[in-house]
This record gives structure tokens, sequence and C-alpha cells, in this order.
């Protein structure tokens, strides 16, 4: 069945009788916190309340971010911390939480026009130099939900940052090799720029009504010189392990476009 999470009769109806949640709903798009707190948060909060109102003990896995370590960044940053919160209040429940980073795959459509530029020769990178990025491939993370539903109890109250295992996550030289299949020319984008952007888009989404990618917190997220992953603690109570690398993944789906 399906259920909008703002609806309580319908969600206690799908709880019922389930074996496991895996809350994969979420925003990434928005001009303001209160964009964000219908489907990040609030629909969290109702999922628990559904699940104790029920009496069940079946597990919750909530799909989080790497944002979420750093909630002081973004809007978005904030509501995922907010998500993991919910959880947190809730210590009788076997719940764990996955932090992806950016995940990319078929279906994917806000790291795809990037890795399409980085094809094309060109990496517009937002943060310094040094910038590290761990990625994922989707369904290397659909994997990891899959191994969390075998093992949840052996992840109570985990909380942890997968990636594709690639060793401290990609500098923009190597996302460049791996996806252009080349050396790509790397194009820094000013911080000011990044900023001014993000302050004008959001802007005209509050003009035209649109929700926003590109906000000054999502410029200060992609500013960051490092957002990384360690999957040892996953690994070890689940046995996933990405199979996916950069590489691979980008020559999969640029056969498949
Ligand atoms: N994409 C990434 O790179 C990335 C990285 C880290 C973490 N995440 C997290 O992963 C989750 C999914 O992200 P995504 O990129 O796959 O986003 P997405 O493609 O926009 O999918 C979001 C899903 O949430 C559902 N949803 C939103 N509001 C809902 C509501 N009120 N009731 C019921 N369903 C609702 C949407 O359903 P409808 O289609 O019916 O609207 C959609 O299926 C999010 O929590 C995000 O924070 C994503």
């Amino acid at each position: 069945m399906t259920a909008d999470l703002s609806d309580k009769p319908a969600l206690s109806r799908a709880v019922d009788g389930v074996s496991a949640v895996v809350y994969g709903a979420g925003t990434v798009r928005g001009r303001r916190y209160a964009d964000f707190l219908a489907a990040n948060v609030a629909g969290v909060q109702s999922m628990l309340e559904a699940l104790v109102d029920a009496g069940s003990s079946a597990p919750f896995l909530l799909l989080s971010s790497l944002a979420a370590g750093r909630p002081e960044l973004s809007d978005y940053a904030r509501s995922k911390f907010a998500a993991e919160q919910e959880l947190r209040n809730h210590p009788d429940l076997c719940w764990s939480i996955l932090r992806p980073p950016a995940v990319y795959g078929p279906g994917d459509v806000e790291m795809q026009p990037l890795l399409n530029l980085v094809r094309r020769g060109v990496a517009l990178r937002p943060g310094p130099p040094a910038q590290r990025l761990s990625l994922i491939h989707a369904t290397d993370l659909a994997c990891a939900v899959s191994a969390w539903l075998s093992a949840p109890e052996a992840c109570r109250h985990l909380t942890c940052a997968i990636d594709d295992g690639h060793p401290s996550g990609y500098s923009w030289g190597e996302i460049g090799e791996a996806v252009g299949q080349r050396k790509v020319r790397q194009l820094p984008v000013p911080m000011a720029l990044l900023r001014a952007a993000g302050a004008a888009n959001a802007c005209m989404a509050g003009v035209f009504g649109y929700s926003p990618m590109l906000t000054p917190g999502k410029a200060r997220e992609l500013q960051q010189e490092h957002w990384l992953c360690d999957n040892s603690a996953f690994s070890s109570r689940t046995g996933w392990h990405p199979e996916i690398d950069l590489r691979s993944g980008a020559l999969e789906l640029f056969a498949r476009n």
C-alpha cells in the first residue's frame, strides 16, 4: 500500500504486521528549514509513533545523509540530524542510521548533470584544491539496505556513513579520471560566486515558487574540504562490502545513456 507521511491513520495501517521499516523518503530541495520538515523530520516522527502505537518491535532503518554530521551547515543537514535525533529518543526500539554520501546511478537526477560535465572533460570544483568526496552507487546502497534487513539486531543503535570503499574518497582529479577516462580540466568555483548564486537562487525560488537545490546552505556544504565515510562498523556487522567503484559505475551509467 502507499501512504502519505502526514496521513497518520494510513501509516498505522501501513506498519501493521511489518517485520522492518526502511525510511527512504525525504526532501533534498528547499528554501528554508520548514521546507524540509514534513518529509525529513515529521515523517520519521509519525512512522515511529505508528510503530510505538502498534506495540511493534519492527527494526527501523533511517536513510539519513552524510550531511547530518554537520547540521550547522544547512537547513537540509539540520533536518536530517533532527530526524536522527527522533530515533535516538527511542532507545527501546531497534534502529539504525545509514548516512550515504552523494548517491549516483540509474535514476539519479542530482549528480548526473555534474558527471555529464566531467565526462565532457570539465570538473567544476566547488571546494578547495584538496577537496575529497565519498560517493556510493545506488546499487551498493540498495545492497547495504538488504544486508541490514538480514542483521538489524547486529546494527542496533548504529550510525554509520558508508561509501564505495575507495580509500579516503575521491579527489576531483580522481573523479575526472574515473568518469572522464582521462585527465579532465578542473574549474574552481570561487566561494563568493557559489554563495551569491545560492542566495540568488533561493530568492528566485521564493518569487517563482520552486524548490531550489542550490541555496546558501548547499553552497556551504559544497565548499567543505572533506565528506568522507568509513564502512568498517557496518561491514563488520553485516558482511556488506561495496562492489561498484566510480570507474565501473560511471562506465555502466554512460553505456546506458
Ligand atoms: N540522492 C542522494 O544523493 C542522497 C544522498 C544522501 C542521502 N539521501 C537521502 O536519501 C533519501 C532519498 O533521497 P532521493 O535522492 O532518492 O530523493 P527522491 O528521489 O526525491 O525520493 C524521495 C522519496 O520520498 C518520497 N516522499 C517525499 N515526501 C513524502 C511524503 N510526504 N509522503 C510519502 N513519501 C514522500 C517521495 O515520494 P514521491 O515520489 O511520491 O514524491 C520519493 O519517493 C532522502 O532522505 C535523502 O535525504 C540522498
